[in-house]
């Protein structure tokens, strides 16, 4: 899609299709009011006859509407004023780029960015606009041989904005919005290929394909030898069971200064979680094809730094694998040393996100990272506590753990802290190695925390548990590309405090 800025007042645009807000029941957005103005009471008239009252996602298309310059005017519902925020602001752009798709107006200017959202301003008003239109309009069919195909879909949106003030900052604001965008698809993408597609080894082409003819970025793939010399025990235990080549992925992008810390983002790559010996139940167990989006995230992410060219150093490490049951495969009470000297009991081989986020946590040590960040589909109980509509949050930080709850606020993909107390660690406890790989049924997410904090001491570090919100179940079952806005929010913010 290609996005642009316009001024001016929305009847004089000459366009395939105009598109307004209208509020609960039946208020016109000021957009909508000077169009009114212009075509002398048509839109009251229209509203009144009872077509639409308003409620948040509906739509209602007009033709030819007297005083316009435009051929069509999508009129979308936006619900009560005062009560428009962020999901309902998305909602609305979503249905509006939906329709818009269906109409055959192949190009159109929008005006919802004039409506008036809580707490927030127009740079976010615009981004989203991009965002959410983009994420609407997403569909996953490279695997399906016959495709819907739209006769003319919408290929060109610009934003109306009717202050000079704000249509000199637009330009950032959609830039910025196509950036995480196509991060966001790119994760999308890699979470909803089959495990049989997106294996490590593909995982890493990815990285490659990130990296191919630009100066800044490198990527770098390790396989099972190279782990095996580094000592990478814990990491190569959940590899044993697989014939699937495992992979150790880092990405460095160096946008800032030599000397620089970089940003690390460590991404669970697990591209097939079975549950090994301790094997999951059949139900819904295709979706741990979904156990790596983690790893797709930490991609989008970096794909979206490159694409801004941030002035930044950020270096992605991606520990990828299957997880599956053979005689090879390691066994409950099994015993491994990982990367880090210390020893780990594995009383559940279910449990094997943090077996190979361990090792590439120790690592990133060497990389003298300001910061590091994992992002992982870690436990099930992360689901419970917090649904789908936050991440989990833990850190041995309070500034790092901050920044990163105010960086999900401002890109609206938030994350909910939990504690990493002390208390929780006897949890952990091995009667015959340093360390349980599971902490009972309590508190499983921040006994998982618990355990990678073993492994963290010498870096700032957060850790994000995106079980509940890296992908959706059901009818839309999908990637959803989160915490993609969230990573992305926080080096952004990074960069504004340089
Ligand atoms: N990938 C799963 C976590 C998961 C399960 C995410 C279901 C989303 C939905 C992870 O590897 C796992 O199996 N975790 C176990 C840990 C347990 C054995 C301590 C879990 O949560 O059940
Ligand atoms: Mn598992
Ligand atoms: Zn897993």
């Amino acid at each position: 899609m290609e996005f642009s800025v316009k001024s001016g007042s929305p009847e004089k645009q000459r366009t395939a299709c105009l598109v307004v807000g209208v509020y609960e029941s039946r208020r016109l957005s000021p957009a909508a009011r000077s169009l009114d103005k212009a075509a002398g009471g048509y839109l009251k008239n229209v509203l009144k006859r009872g077509d639409m009252d308003g409620r948040c996602g509906q739509t209602l298309l007009l033709h030819d509407v007297p005083g316009t310059a435009c051929q069509r005017l999508l009129l979308v519902g936006c619900g009560q004023e005062r009560e428009l925020d962020t999901t309902k602001y998305r909602n609305a752009v979503a249905a509006a780029a939906q329709r818009l798709n269906e109409t055959g107006a192949s190009d159109a200017v929008s005006y919802l960015a004039d409506l008036h959202v809580k707490g927030r301003d127009t740079h976010w008003k615009l981004r989203q606009i991009v965002e959410a239109t983009e994420a609407a309009l997403y569909v996953f069919d490279q695997l399906k041989s016959e495709k819907d195909k739209v006769r003319r879909p919408l290929r060109k949106l610009a934003l109306g904005v009717t202050d000079k003030k704000d249509a000199a900052n637009a330009q950032a604001a959609i830039t910025e919005g196509q950036a995480i965008a196509a991060g966001v698809r790119l994760a999308r993408e890699l979470g909803n290929l089959p495990g049989n597609i997106c294996t490590p080894t593909y995982l890493g082409d990815q990285a490659r394909e990130l990296a191919k003819g630009r100066r800044k970025v490198k990527a770098t793939v390790l396989d099972r030898k190279d782990m095996e010399k580094l000592g990478m025990g814990a990491l190569l235990a959940v590899a044993r069971g697989t014939d699937e080549p495992p992979k150790l992925i880092t990405l460095e992008y160096q946008g800032g200064k030599k000397g620089d810390k970089p940003v690390v983002l460590v991404g669970k790559g697990v591209t097939f979680d079975t549950g090994g010996i301790s094997l999951k139940p059949g139900a819904a167990m295709d979706e741990m094809k979904f156990d790596m989006c983690g790893a797709a995230s930490v991609l989008g992410t970096l794909a979206a730094v490159i694409r801004m060219e941030l002035p930044l150093n950020v270096i992605g490490v991606i520990p990828a694998t299957d997880n599956m049951p053979s005689g090879k495969a390691i066994k409950p009470g099994d015993i491994v040393t990982s990367l880090s000297g210390q020893t780990i009991e594995i009383l559940n081989t279910d449990a094997e996100g943090r077996l190979i986020l361990c090792d590439a946590l120790t690592y990133a040590e060497r990389f003298e990272p300001d910061a590091v960040i994992d992002i992982a589909t870690l436990t099930g109980a992360c689901v419970i506590a917090l649904g789908s509509h936050a991440a989990g949050l833990l850190s041995n930080q309070p500034s790092l753990a901050h920044d990163l709850l105010q960086a999900g606020e401002a890109a609206s993909d938030r994350a909910w802290q939990l504690p990493l107390w002390d208390d929780y660690q006897g949890q952990l406890d091995s009667n015959f190695a340093d360390m349980a790989n599971i902490g009972g049924r309590e508190a499983g997410t921040i006994t998982a925390a618990c355990f990678l904090s073993r492994f963290t001491k010498k870096y700032h570090w957060a850790h994000l548990d995106i079980a509940g919100v890296a992908w959706k179940q059901g009818k839309e079952k999908g990637a959803t590309g989160r915490p993609v806005p969230l990573l992305t929010q926080y080096l952004l913010d990074r960069v504004a405090d340089k």
